[in-house]
């Protein structure tokens, strides 16, 4: 009771200290107008004080809360929290390299579909998992490979497909799961940069085996650090977990034993029977936990994720107006007609007889403290990384290298004011005007 009592006073305290605290007034050319950022209120501290109150430290009640919560409004069965993006992509290719899956496990050598535009980390677990890629190429404007050039790789032969709906844009997932089915390929949809989005009147991630989702703060919603897999097989959910888990065979939540009832009476590999099913490994696994602290951040973050994709495609609609009379210079962001994008960034790519290049924009963006990005890795095989690794590639790449060469994307994320938003239009005016006379 004391107990209560004080927590009570704690978060009490708590709402308030954040409520003390001075929003800082928007000073145009001062003030950084940010392409990303949290955006929380007293309940995102509340919550992470009342779980560093528990002091439970490891996933628990408020993980659990999530991945129920989270799924629901996802569209798949299941939601295993994983510490980020990044390891959601690892966990989800490699569940599928469990010899749980027979036959159908993916192999060392086997090929796997991804696009050549893109973050790292969507294509680094094909190597991590002895896999070759094959590149196929992005388009300019929506910023996926089309659902053409992925049926083209596949008839050449390949296991897999792993390709992100690129900054909240959906790649054409009905075709590329038909395609996927045709040839008896996995296909995971990187939905890092895409929570809300959907497509064909359903929501993107429910179209592959798995789907992973990013939380890291420029993402839709945060916990600091964090990841999901999605998947709505009970198979790929305790394979997920299982890898993410140390490769254990059991799935007794942290701090439970015994849920399947016969802990101590399985018999698997060369150990003696009776051996504790706690430490039973049946998969090459990792350590890739979240804490509850970062998913109590999650719950309370999650309550706002649809004014935060309603803010996000807001600030979208608001740039694409602006942008319509400077097609001359800009590809402007395309969609599919069925796609209904939760954006992530609002992408240009500079037309090569624009009169001015990428790094001219940027730089006057920059120089009016207006937040850009590139298009992560712009053409991944000439990144440093990979120069030295084996992978194959669909043709020459060209729109990979035109989108390294000539995109960059600002950002459209809730924290941006209509003032924010008005001010980064006028920059885009002033250079323009300059540029075309
Ligand atoms: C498409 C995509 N996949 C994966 C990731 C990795 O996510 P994380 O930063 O949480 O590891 C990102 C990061 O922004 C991303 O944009």
């Amino acid at each position: 009771m004391e107990q209560d009592k004080l927590r009570k006073e704690i978060l009490e305290k708590v709402a308030r200290f954040h409520e003390s605290a001075r929003q800082e007034k928007f000073v145009p050319g001062k003030t950084r107008v940010h392409y990303a950022g949290r955006v929380y209120d007293e309940e995102e501290i509340v919550a992470l004080v009342d779980s560093s109150l528990d002091f439970w430290l490891t996933a628990g009640r408020y993980a659990e809360r999530f991945e129920q919560e989270f799924a629901a409004v996802f569209g798949t069965k299941h939601c295993s929290l994983v510490n980020s993006g990044s390891s959601a992509n690892l966990v989800a290719l490699s569940a599928l390299t469990s010899d749980f899956l027979g036959g159908k496990k993916l192999k060392p050598g086997d090929k796997v579909i991804t696009c050549a535009t893109g973050f790292p980390t969507t294509l680094n677990p094909i190597f991590q998992n002895g896999m070759l890629p094959v590149f196929v190429d992005a388009e300019v404007g929506t910023y996926n490979p089309s659902a053409d050039s992925i049926a083209e790789a596949a008839e050449k032969g390949a296991q897999a497909i792993m390709i992100a709906h690129t900054l909240g844009n959906p790649f054409d997932a009905p075709a590329v799961s038909a395609i996927a089915k045709k040839h008896g390929m996995y296909l995971i949809e990187d939905c890092c940069d895409a929570v809300g989005s959907r497509i064909a009147g359903k929501p993107v991630g429910v179209f592959g085996e798995l789907a992973t989702v990013s939380f890291y703060p420029a993402h839709h919603i945060t916990m600091g650090e964090g990841g999901a897999v999605m998947s709505s097989s009970p198979v790929h959910k305790k394979l997920a977990e299982s890898f993410r888990d140390w490769g254990r065979d059991c799935w007794c939540p942290a701090g439970r034993s015994d849920t399947c009832g016969k802990r101590f009476k399985w018999k698997m590999g060369d150990l003696p029977y009776g051996y504790d099913h706690k430490y039973i490994y049946s998969n090459v696994g990792y350590n890739l936990k979240v804490t509850d602290m970062q998913a109590a951040v999650g719950c309370a973050q999650l309550k706002k994720l649809p004014a935060f994709v309603e803010k996000r495609k807001g600030n979208f609609a608001f740039y694409l107006g602006q942008m319509k009379d400077y097609e001359w210079a800009f590809v402007l962001p395309k969609k599919l007609p069925n796609a209904e994008p939760s954006p992530f960034g609002f992408p240009l790519t500079v037309k090569k007889d624009a009169g001015f290049s990428k790094n001219d924009i940027v730089a006057h963006l920059e120089s009016k403290n207006i937040e850009t990005r590139m298009l992560f890795g712009g053409n991944l095989v000439r990144q440093p990384a990979y120069r030295s690794r084996k992978f194959e590639k669909m043709g020459s790449l060209e729109n990979s290298d035109t989108i390294m060469n000539g995109t960059f994307w600002i950002g459209v994320y809730p924290g941006l004011t209509d003032e924010m938003r008005g001010y980064v239009a006028e920059c885009f005016h002033d250079f323009l005007k300059s540029r075309r006379s």
